[in-house]
């Protein structure tokens, strides 16, 4: 079947964040017209600069296509009146403050959209949210559409995964052909279902990543518990192991989804669900014996912190176990050095210093985020310890 392309007018509420940018960005250079609605000033500015204001594998020359083929940007929320297609792409969780303040942007994104317009969550919902929001009776009088099309990319990974992750879209059957037609236009596969079970998906994905990757935190606290090396567990019983192939290695597991959407997903449909909510404690529990192996391996309590993201290669601090760590070891009493040379200064209420200034300070070092650039770092002689292998 030859598909016609077509070209649309896009508004993308929360255009300037880590989901709506990328996908800004992507959509214009795909031909549509885009106008990013955002708040987020510090961002937007950087952004009609041509600077990334974080991080993602070729944003720079994308953004830069983007504002040449035109892409707008606006904080006034009442410029998505006439707009063809409306994203909403806004920071949620299961708290019931987001719930709150998803429900008002929501409502009043409805209150402004014209007649028969498209309009798509693309922020991660509970099921709560959309049940909330179907019984606003505007939907139905202006003929609105209305699709679940969660997004599904890893940070840093936006330009390539929206590319090649099919589009999971979650709507009426009647409405179907619209959104299809609107993703296959620009390139997308998809795959249609209805709200609900997208709902599902998205969030059984990053509760099932997030239970894997506990699982073995929980063997990784077992074999501390009974003075194993895990990594030395875990390098014989892989080596041409077929069966254990894909195993995920212990570490931190931080970010700004996958423990929300475990939360999320537990209190949307088990809430009594003892194992899924014993996850929780195993990483508590993995990070208390990094602090307490940190006590019997750091007698004179310095060390140097390398790495405070939430994961290797990105400048994001949401929910990043290493800044947890920091700061359990300062309340140990630690004096702590932090380095990241993927963070700002100013960017935290604490000093942080490239490795250079605080090579001398101790031979102690911790590497909890395992950025590559750390690689060239000479670690002969000290006293190192490694959180996981993330
Ligand atoms: N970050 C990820 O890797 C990722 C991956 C998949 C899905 N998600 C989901 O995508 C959603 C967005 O996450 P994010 O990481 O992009 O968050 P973010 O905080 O980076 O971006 C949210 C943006 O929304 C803007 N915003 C807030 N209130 C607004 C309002 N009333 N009007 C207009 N703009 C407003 C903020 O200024 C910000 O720029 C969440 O539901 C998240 O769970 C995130």
């Amino acid at each position: 079947m030859i598909i016609i392309k077509k070209k649309y007018d896009i508004a993308v509420i929360g255009g300037a964040g880590h989901i709506g940018l990328p996908l800004s960005v992507f959509l214009q250079n795909k031909g549509n017209q885009v106008l990013i609605v955002d708040p987020n000033q510090s961002n937007i500015s950087k952004a009609k600069k041509g600077i990334p204001p974080f991080i993602e594998n070729n944003f720079e020359s994308n953004i830069k296509e983007a504002l040449k083929k035109g892409l707008n940007f606006t904080e006034n929320i009442k410029e998505i009146k006439e707009k063809e297609f409306i994203f909403v792409t806004i920071g949620s969780s299961s708290n019931t403050e987001d719930i709150k303040l998803f429900d008002m942007l929501i409502n009043e994104v409805i209150s402004t959209a014209s007649k028969d317009t498209k309009i798509i969550l693309r922020s991660t919902l509970s099921p709560e949210t959309f049940e909330t929001l179907k019984k606003n009776k505007i939907i139905k009088s202006k003929n609105l559409k209305l699709a679940y099309c969660p997004e599904r990319i890893a940070e840093g990974l936006a330009f390539e995964e929206l590319e090649k992750i099919p589009q999971i879209i979650g709507c009426e059957k009647k409405d179907s052909h619209i959104f299809k037609d609107f993703f296959q236009s620009n390139d997308f596969e998809t795959l249609e279902t209805d709200i609900k079970t997208a709902i599902f998906i998205k969030l059984f994905t990053n509760a099932y990543r997030y239970a894997s990757f506990s699982l073995i935190n929980e063997f990784n606290n077992i074999a501390n518990d009974n003075n194993l090396d895990f990594n030395a567990v875990l390098d014989v019983a892989t080596y041409k192991y077929d069966r254990l192939r894909g195993i995920p290695l212990p570490g931190f597991i931080g970010g700004p989804c996958l423990i929300k959407d475990m939360d999320t997903f537990i209190k949307s449909y088990e809430k009594d669900n003892n194992n899924l909510d014993s996850f929780f404690k195993t990483n508590t529990r993995y990070l208390e014996d990094i602090v307490n192996n940190c006590k019997v391996k750091f007698k004179d309590k310095k060390i140097i912190q390398l790495g405070l993201t939430f994961k290797p290669g990105s400048d994001d601090l949401r929910s990043s176990l290493s800044l947890n760590l920091r700061n359990e070891l300062i309340r140990e009493g630690f004096k702590v050095y932090s380095v990241d040379p993927f963070v700002e200064s100013g960017a935290l209420d604490f000093e942080i210093f490239s490795f250079k200034e605080v090579k001398n300070k101790t031979d102690n070092i911790i590497i909890s985020t395992n950025h590559k650039i750390f690689d060239e770092i000479e670690f002969k002689n000290k006293n190192l310890l490694i959180v996981g292998r993330n």
